[in-house]
């Protein structure tokens, strides 16, 4: 708990400290669209979610803000790392984070590799999940206790249209095809 409020404390003041600097010289606010994912592992920056979203329990939605109100659950931009990161460089990988600041600087998207994705076809409205309660672990796992995430966790159910009809069914949440396929 002190560890969360600490790292709060820091968010607000950085971000305070970061703000000057950002008027100045405007930065890329919009995440880049997330190309097809590749193994063994394709991400720009080595991203620990076992250290924010564990350690220092990170709320998901700090992050991934949009999930309960729109469709996708979003990327945070590098503005929200920067607001934390000028003040932590890194004790395990000061390298990893010292990219931050490169893409920050060059006021570009950190290009993010895209893991979870269902077939272009099908509508997944996150919110309607998460109104409905259910936790972002029911479907991708224990990411908080994951480091670099690599491979979708079992729990995905690797998109599959049998594992979101399986839950509909037990649910009995709609299962007409239309709701599902545009
Ligand atoms: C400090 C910001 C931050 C926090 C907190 C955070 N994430 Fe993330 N998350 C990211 C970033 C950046 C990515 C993109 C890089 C990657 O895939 O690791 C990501 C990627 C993901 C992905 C994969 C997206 C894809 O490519 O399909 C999932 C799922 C996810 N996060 C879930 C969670 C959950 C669940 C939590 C809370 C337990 C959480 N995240 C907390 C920043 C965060
Ligand atoms: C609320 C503050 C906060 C935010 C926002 C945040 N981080 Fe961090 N991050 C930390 C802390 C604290 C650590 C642990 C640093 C340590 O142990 O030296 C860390 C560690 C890391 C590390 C591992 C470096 C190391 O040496 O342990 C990377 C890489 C990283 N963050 C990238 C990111 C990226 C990319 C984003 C934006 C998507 C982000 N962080 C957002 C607080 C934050
Ligand atoms: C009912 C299952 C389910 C729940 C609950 C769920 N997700 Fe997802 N998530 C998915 C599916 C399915 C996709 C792929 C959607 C697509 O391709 O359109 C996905 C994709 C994502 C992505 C990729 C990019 C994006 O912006 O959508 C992130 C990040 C993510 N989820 C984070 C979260 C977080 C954080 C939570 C909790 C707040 C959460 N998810 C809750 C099933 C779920
Ligand atoms: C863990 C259970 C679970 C999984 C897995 C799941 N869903 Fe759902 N879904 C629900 C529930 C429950 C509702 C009803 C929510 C409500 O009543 O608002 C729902 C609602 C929806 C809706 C809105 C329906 C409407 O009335 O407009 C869509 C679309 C949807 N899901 C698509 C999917 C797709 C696509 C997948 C797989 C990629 C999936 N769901 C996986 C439980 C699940
Ligand atoms: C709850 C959500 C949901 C509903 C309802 C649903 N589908 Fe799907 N469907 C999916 C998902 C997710 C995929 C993508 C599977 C993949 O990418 O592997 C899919 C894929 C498909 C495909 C492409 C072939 C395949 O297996 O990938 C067809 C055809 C299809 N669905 C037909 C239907 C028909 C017909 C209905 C109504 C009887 C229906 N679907 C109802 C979620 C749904």
């Amino acid at each position: 708990m002190q560890k969360s409020w600490m790292l709060g404390a820091v968010a607000m003041l950085a971000t305070a400290g970061t703000l000057a600097f950002v008027t100045q010289e405007p930065a890329e606010e919009t995440p880049a669209p997330m190309a097809a994912a590749q193994a063994p592992n394709p991400q720009p920056i080595q991203f620990p979610h076992d250290v924010h979203a564990g350690t220092y329990q990170m709320e998901c939605q700090y992050c991934h803000f949009s999930a309960e109100r729109s469709v996708d659950a979003g990327i945070p931009p590098v503005s929200t790392c920067i607001g934390c990161h000028t003040m932590i460089p890194g004790e395990q990988q000061p390298q990893e984070v010292a990219k931050i600041r490169e893409y920050f600087d060059a006021g570009e998207p950190i290009p993010w590799v895209r893991i979870h994705k269902v077939a272009d076809h099908v509508h997944f409205p996150h919110m309607r999940h998460i109104a409905a309660g259910y936790q972002c672990q029911d479907c991708h796992g224990q990411i908080q206790e994951m480091g670099v995430l690599v491979d979708p966790d079992p729990a995905w159910g690797k998109g599959k249209m049998g594992w979101c009809i399986t839950c509909h069914v037990e649910q009995e949440a709609p299962r007409d095809c239309t709701v599902c396929h545009y």
